[in-house]
């Protein structure tokens, strides 16, 4: 029988799970977390800012930043998360704050609006072929779920789109900005900025926001803390060490997705191993860091190229 102080080095909530046998403390390590920490805390507070702006002629709009599995796509959920709101009986109306679409390969009206619909589940999406009908009953339908902020993901696809893509979307997005005074959220990779910059009048509406790479300092430390803390191992992890922290922003080039994978593979090597608890020498082991690797330079430097010959 489990007594009250059993895995007091855990929070209440992960003790309990923390009783369970092995397989189910692994599928329990693989399924999703949310972890709070020092940035994202910041970053949601602009987020809300972004939010709480009434809606006026010029919404005060925001691109959020960072590299590819910093953390940016859980962030937005967790925005989105904040501002739900239950359904309406009476009205039968399913009010939807804060809507999330994710950017199309194609950076087209209509493909956008296509996004949109889906992503508020609108029935029968692809009823609406005509191009303005899709526009009118995608706006119609946004200011009827009460859409406060437009958060636009992967912001940076529309980079891959022709040069006259990329003009009739931003001024779309003006559009959408302007007309229907929605607060917008862009969110991407580092040369997402370079996606609006050719519009210097969308430019001057955005404020940059950054899911900055990790870097030695107190914020890795609690997250990291935080981290090790959220797995149900039945021992306490000795991992409040420089040394440990130093291994993690090296090898995985201060990319949370990397810290994050180590961290768990080396709970499940732990698990497996009896030994129950996370060390240094955990992280000697080359399995935990399989596949993790610094910032994928593939495809930011295929954006680049892009970017670039676009300016040309
Ligand atoms: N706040 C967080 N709490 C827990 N895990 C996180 C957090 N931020 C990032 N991660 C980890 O990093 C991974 C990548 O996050 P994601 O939001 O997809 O990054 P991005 O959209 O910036 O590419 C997640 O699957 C998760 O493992
Ligand atoms: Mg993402």
């Amino acid at each position: 029988m489990a007594t009250v102080d059993e895995f007091a080095h855990l929070p209440m909530d992960v003790r309990p799970i923390a009783r369970l046998e092995a397989e189910a403390r692994i599928a329990h390590i693989l399924t999703e977390r949310w972890i709070q920490h020092a940035t994202v805390d910041r970053l949601l507070g602009y987020l809300q800012e972004a939010f709480d702006q009434p809606p006026r002629e010029r919404m005060e709009n925001l691109l959020l930043l960072g590299e590819s599995g910093m953390g940016k796509t859980m962030l937005i959920r967790k925005f989105e998360r904040q501002n739900a709101v239950s359904f309406d009986e009476a009205t039968g109306v399913q009010h939807r704050p804060v809507v999330v679409v994710l950017m199309p390969p194609q950076p087209t009206e209509s493909e956008f609006f296509h996004r949109v619909l889906e992503s508020i589940e609108a029935p029968s999406v692809r009823y609406w072929s005509n191009g303005g009908q899709l526009r009118t009953s995608a706006i119609r339908l946004l200011r009827e779920i009460g859409a406060r902020v437009l958060v636009i993901d992967e912001i940076n696809s529309v980079l891959v789109g022709s040069p006259r893509q990329q003009r009739l979307f931003l001024q779309l997005l003006r559009f959408l900005s302007n007309d229907l005074r929605l607060a917008l959220v862009g969110v991407g990779v580092p040369e997402a900025r370079h996606a609006l910059l050719s519009d210097t009048q969308l430019r001057s509406r955005f404020s940059d926001i950054e899911l900055p790479l990790w870097t030695l300092g107190d914020d890795l430390r609690d997250f990291v803390t935080r981290l090790v803390w959220s797995l149900p191992l039945r021992q306490p992890s000795p991992v409040d060490s420089a040394k440990l922290r130093a291994i993690l922003v090296e090898r995985s080039g201060g990319v949370t997705l990397g810290i994050c994978k180590a961290v768990e593979r080396a709970a499940m090597a732990a698990i497996r191993s009896g030994r129950e608890r996370i060390e240094l020498a955990s992280f000697d082991d080359p399995e935990i860091w399989h596949g993790v690797a610094a910032p994928g330079r593939g495809t930011r430097s295929q954006l680049r190229g892009i970017a670039v010959a676009r300016r040309a």
